[in-house]
């Protein structure tokens, strides 16, 4: 089975109300990691590699590790999706090289920083929806913007300062013909999302279902959505670690988004936690080890561990048969 559209793996997550993981990789361990949770649990899965790790891993090294996943789990639908396109260039470039989903983050401008014009959103969003669109790729946008900041792209604010205005989200659609919206709801990226357990009212989620109501045919999505379990902190600190004391977002309320139109839920944080946990933890107990495939193979296994959790409390498991995958120039046309 080919990579296949996002668009139709979240149409089919409408259809069955669920959610779908997207899950950030930069390297072999982390794809091999997706996957194994994948076939475990029998799930369709969104892979996802932002511009940190496509320069980090280079594009060939990504599409060739992403293909060579296809034709090991021909039974799962996989999505490769561009995580926080932050240009036109940046989505063009993904969608020659194969990505058959990209996000164009037009709620920032280029630099990956600054908040955008609504104007600016729509102009590039746009752009990139029929590019894209003729090719059968499905394109994410985003309006509102997320705090925290990773590896350069986030604006550094506290979460709650540039949320999704709803009215302005039902505009953003119409305007652009996206397939997916990112928005702000009060989550961060990263590990320091928050310094007590969130409640509904620290995240909005009632902004969600407001956006919802007057968007119930879009596919929404949250970013920001690493839970930051305090066994994974504990596991990294109790080997040498320094983190301080933080909350993520509740899976309860990752489940209240689904159930009010969020399909696709973003991590990567959780897994960076179970990775560092798992390596510390052979550095620590077995210091005289040395061979890479000491710590990488425990590595990859608490990240598989992770990963096939979410996808049980997302939703998506037992779903990767439900479906025919179409190609993508079938997809195309259905845009026309
Ligand atoms: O957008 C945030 C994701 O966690 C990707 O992070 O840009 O450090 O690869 P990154
Ligand atoms: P976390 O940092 O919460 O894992 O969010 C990841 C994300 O939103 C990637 O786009
Ligand atoms: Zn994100």
């Amino acid at each position: 089975m080919p990579l296949v559209s996002m668009r139709q793996v979240l149409d089919e997550a409408a259809k069955g109300g669920y959610g779908v993981g997207a899950f950030n990789v930069n390297n072999m361990e982390q794809i091999q990691a997706i996957m194994e949770a994948a076939r475990e649990t029998k799930s369709p899965v969104i892979v996802q590699a932002s511009r940190g790790a496509r320069a980090y891993a280079q594009d060939r090294y990504l599409t060739h590790l992403m293909q060579a996943a296809v034709e090991l789990y021909p039974e799962i639908p996989v999505v490769m999706h561009l995580d926080h396109g932050n240009s036109v260039a940046t989505c063009k470039s993904a969608i020659e090289q194969g990505f058959t989903s990209v996000m164009m983050d037009g709620s920032l401008t280029e630099d990956g920083k600054t908040p955008s014009s609504f104007e600016y959103n729509v102009k590039v969003t746009r752009e990139i929806v029929q590019i894209a669109h003729a090719k059968g790729v499905t394109v994410e946008g985003e309006i509102g913007c997320l705090g925290g900041i990773e590896d350069g792209h986030g604006a550094g604010l506290d979460g709650l300062s540039h949320l999704t205005d709803p009215d302005q989200a039902v505009e953003f659609v119409k305007q652009t013909g996206l397939d997916a919206l990112a928005i702000a709801i009060g989550t961060s990226h990263g590990a320091y999302k928050f310094t007590s357990k969130p409640t509904g009212e620290t995240l909005k989620m009632n902004r969600l279902i407001e956006i919802h109501n007057k968007l119930p045919n879009v596919h929404l999505v949250m970013h920001g959505s690493s839970s930051v379990p305090k066994d994974l902190q504990d596991v990294i600190n109790q080997y040498g670690g320094k983190l301080r004391p933080t909350w993520g977002v509740p899976v309860e309320e990752i489940q209240l988004g689904i159930k009010n139109g969020v399909r696709k839920v973003n991590v990567d944080t959780d897994n960076r936690l179970a990775i560092t946990g798992a390596i510390r933890k052979v550095f620590a107990e077995t210091p005289e080890k040395f061979d890479p495939r000491d710590y990488m193979k425990p590595a990859r296994e608490a990240m598989k561990k992770v990963v096939a959790l979410r996808m049980t409390q997302f939703g998506q498991a037992g779903h990767a048969a439900d479906y025919q995958p179409l190609p993508l120039s079938e997809i195309a046309k259905r845009y026309n």
